[in-house]
């Protein structure tokens, strides 16, 4: 396939009836080597299976970039973290223990079906490691996420920039980009922050589903729930600020609506959500409000939409649709410029009808399509532009603070929660 850069002459507009002339001259300056514009058309009433292979060339033209993905928690379950006789180019569906469990739908097989062209792995730890070892398991999730990027490369290759996007995207080359979920990952501490974005990790989630000593994660927002700290303290503020200064991405899926505020009036650099869905759609702690979404529209972020059908339909069946409403909804909402692709797989048991693994995306794009609502450009967007965009803007500000000389942040957490593994005193 020569598709992505040159060469596509390839038009289908039902409506025009001089397609082929086109067709045929774009065909001809293709065969000449001229480098041709790309002109992609569709009508929302072609056939599904026209919609889909139009889908298909449509992200041989722009990267699909997908913001969350737990794979290396399901590696670190049922492997211990051992690579050695995981076969990830192979269909996982057939090896036990994927093959039975709820939790798994990636392998390098289908995420190539699924034209994914980066994909963030989440190096997450659990909540009960925070005050413990949540700096050490973190660190061995992103060696696990590290190691399985070497073995399989030149397929898989890290990525560590927007640049590295578009340059593996051109070689055809799938980005892993890592991704720490959870603010706990931290202990409270910038310079693990500066040592993560050493070792590759580009966006931080700033909770879990705990909250940390500096931010309240989502719980907050649960009925009968109150705040632990209304949003960010001062030091999550600087959290936010310290990022910004190195170019680490703020993610606030998972956090708190206050904290989703805290961040968004802080935060020099655009947002993301890289998991989330629209809380007006179904009431989840873990999707966003409208009011938010409003609100990172101004800070230019996007928010990347989860298919866990929790949080699609509030129940645990939910179809394609139901993932068509949420980003119609949020289009609607924050604007076409906010939306993106966080399915969430390998972290959800209950998947959508339609989406379910990693190997459907191309589907609902051929869904999106036929709701007529979107233009090439929109999908575009989607899929990988609006990502991209907001991560060249953290790289932009990280400059910027690097101009203007702003020295490393060296406020320190005021007093941690009592526990048995410091050595030494504040
Ligand atoms: C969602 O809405 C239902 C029905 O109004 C309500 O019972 C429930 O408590 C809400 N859940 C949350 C997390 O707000
Ligand atoms: C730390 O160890 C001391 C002495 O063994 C014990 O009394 C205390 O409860 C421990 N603190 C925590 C937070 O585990």
């Amino acid at each position: 396939m020569t598709g992505r850069n040159s060469g596509v002459w390839w038009v289908l507009d039902l409506s025009n009836r001089h397609w082929w002339i086109i067709g045929v001259v774009l065909l001809l300056a293709a065969a000449a080597g001229v480098g041709v514009p790309i002109a992609l058309k569709i009508s929302s009433s072609a056939s599904f299976e026209e919609r889909l292979e139009f889908a298909t060339r449509l992200l041989q033209e722009v990267p699909l970039i997908d913001g969350h993905n737990d794979l290396p928690w399901n590696i670190r379950k049922f492997l211990h973290n051992k690579l050695k006789n995981f076969k990830f180019n192979e269909d996982l569906r057939k090896m036990s223990p994927w093959s039975t469990s709820a939790w798994s739908h990636t392998d390098l097989v289908r995420l190539e079906q699924g034209h994914v062209a980066a994909q963030f792995w989440a190096a997450y730890v659990p909540c009960d490691s925070q005050y413990k070892d949540a700096v050490q398991l973190t660190l061995e999730q992103i060696d696990v996420i590290r190691r399985l990027t070497e073995q399989y490369h030149p397929r898989l290759t890290l990525c560590t920039s927007s640049e590295d996007i578009r340059g593996a995207y051109k070689r055809h080359q799938l980005c892993s980009l890592i991704g720490v979920e959870g603010g706990h990952s931290l202990a409270g501490s910038l310079a693990v922050l500066r040592t993560l974005y050493h070792v590759g990790v580009r966006y931080l989630t700033l909770t879990s589903t705990c909250n940390t000593p500096w931010a309240d994660c989502s719980l907050a927002d649960m009925p009968g729930k109150k705040a632990e700290h209304g949003g960010l303290t001062n030091f999550g503020k600087s959290v936010i600020k310290e990022m910004n200064r190195i170019g680490m991405i703020v993610d606030l899926s998972h956090v708190s609506v206050n904290t989703m505020k805290d961040a968004l009036e802080v935060s020099k650099a655009p947002v993301i959500f890289s998991h989330s869905s629209a809380h007006a759609l179904c009431n989840s702690t873990r999707n966003v409000p409208d009011d938010t979404l409003r609100k990172l529209a101004l800070n230019k972020g996007v928010i990347m939409i989860n298919f866990y059908s929790l949080f699609l339909t509030c129940k645990e069946t939910s179809t394609i649709a139901d993932a068509v409403a949420h980003i119609n909804h949020i289009r609607e909402v924050a604007g076409v410029d906010s939306v993106g692709l966080g399915a969430g797989y390998d972290g959800i048991n209950f998947v959508p009808q339609g989406l379910e693994d990693v190997s459907t995306y191309p589907t609902l794009f051929a869904e999106l399509i036929g709701t007529g609502k979107w233009s090439v450009d929109d999908l575009k967007k989607l899929a990988g532009m609006n990502f991209l965009r907001v991560f060249q803007e953290a790289e932009r500000v990280r400059d910027e603070f690097k101009r203007a000389n702003v020295p490393p942040y060296e406020d320190v957490m005021p007093k941690q929660k009592e526990n048995n593994c410091s050595s030494q005193s504040n």
